[in-house]
């Protein structure tokens, strides 16, 4: 895994620094309650961060159990001490080795996690051990041929860190279909993540994000002041908000 979500500096980071509107993220979790085919369903999360989907799920998918795995323990105690909820379990695990028995869920969520996983096919053949026959993955990444992120605009050096980090769909297609699932769709989808750009560079001031930690302390000073200046030119008619956009690759166990 990634040492740097280890870190508490970032782990409290990254809960500062990723909050996205309640709508914003009720939008995300109708999209994976989509692909959900039975009522009160089991759901697993690997790499719940902070636990924003996992208590989101928790919360909007009725009547779901959610088991929220992640390998770093900061994050986990982050994920308990700002988004408990009564039908989430936070475990620590890891992709590869997921703390569960075969077939005990419907639906699992990888969110911002697969470029993380070292060994992608393993934890495919996981997926396919503990998901239900019918269960279905939804993987929520941005695909290394569709790097978009607002962030490459500031710090060009990001996006090609990011392209010798983040797979390209082939590979997370042939690793899925090798461990034994189909696969159903590959869509986009774009939600606001703050109102505006300095909205945007205020939050991004504490570093929020794991790939950050790749770039020197100057280069990251160098693009925070590039985006305040685009902040403080943004569009004479008010402020526009930022849209994240992911790509989302759904999978089914037959
Ligand atoms: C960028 S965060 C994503 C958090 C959340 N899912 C989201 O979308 O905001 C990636 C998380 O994956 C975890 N992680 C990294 N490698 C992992 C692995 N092999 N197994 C489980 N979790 C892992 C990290 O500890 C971190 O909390």
């Amino acid at each position: 895994m990634s040492r740097a979500h280890d870190d508490e500096n970032l782990a409290g980071a990254y809960e500062r620094g990723n909050a996205m509107p309640d709508g914003s993220l009720r939008a995300w979790v109708e999209l994976v309650a989509s692909h959900v085919r039975r009522p009160a369903p089991s759901i697993l999360e690997i790499g719940s961060g902070t636990g924003v989907f996992s208590a989101g799920m928790a919360r909007w998918i009725a009547g779901s159990e959610v088991v929220a795995v992640d390998a770093s323990e900061a994050m986990l105690t982050e994920a308990r001490r700002h988004h408990p909820h009564p039908a989430v379990r936070y475990l620590r695990g890891e992709a590869e080795a997921v703390p569960a028995a075969a077939d005990s869920f419907d639906l699992a969520l990888l969110s911002r996690v697969i470029h993380h996983i070292p060994d992608r096919a393993a934890a495919a053949r996981e997926l396919a051990r503990v998901l239900r026959t019918g269960g279905r993955v939804v993987v929520r990444t941005t695909f290394r041929e569709r790097l978009d992120a607002v962030v490459y605009d500031h710090w060009p050096r990001l996006r090609t860190i990011d392209e010798r980090r983040f797979p390209g769909e082939a590979e997370v297609v042939a690793d899925f279909l090798s461990a034994g699932f189909a696969l159903e769709e590959v869509t986009s989808f774009a939600q606001p993540v703050t109102a505006s750009l300095a909205e945007y560079h205020a939050r991004l001031t504490g570093r929020p994000q794991s790939k950050f930690t790749h770039l020197t302390d100057e280069e990251f000073h160098q693009g925070l002041a590039r985006l305040e200046a685009a902040a403080r030119t943004e569009a004479p008619d008010g402020p526009r908000p930022v849209l994240e956009r992911y790509d989302v690759a759904v999978f089914s166990l037959g």
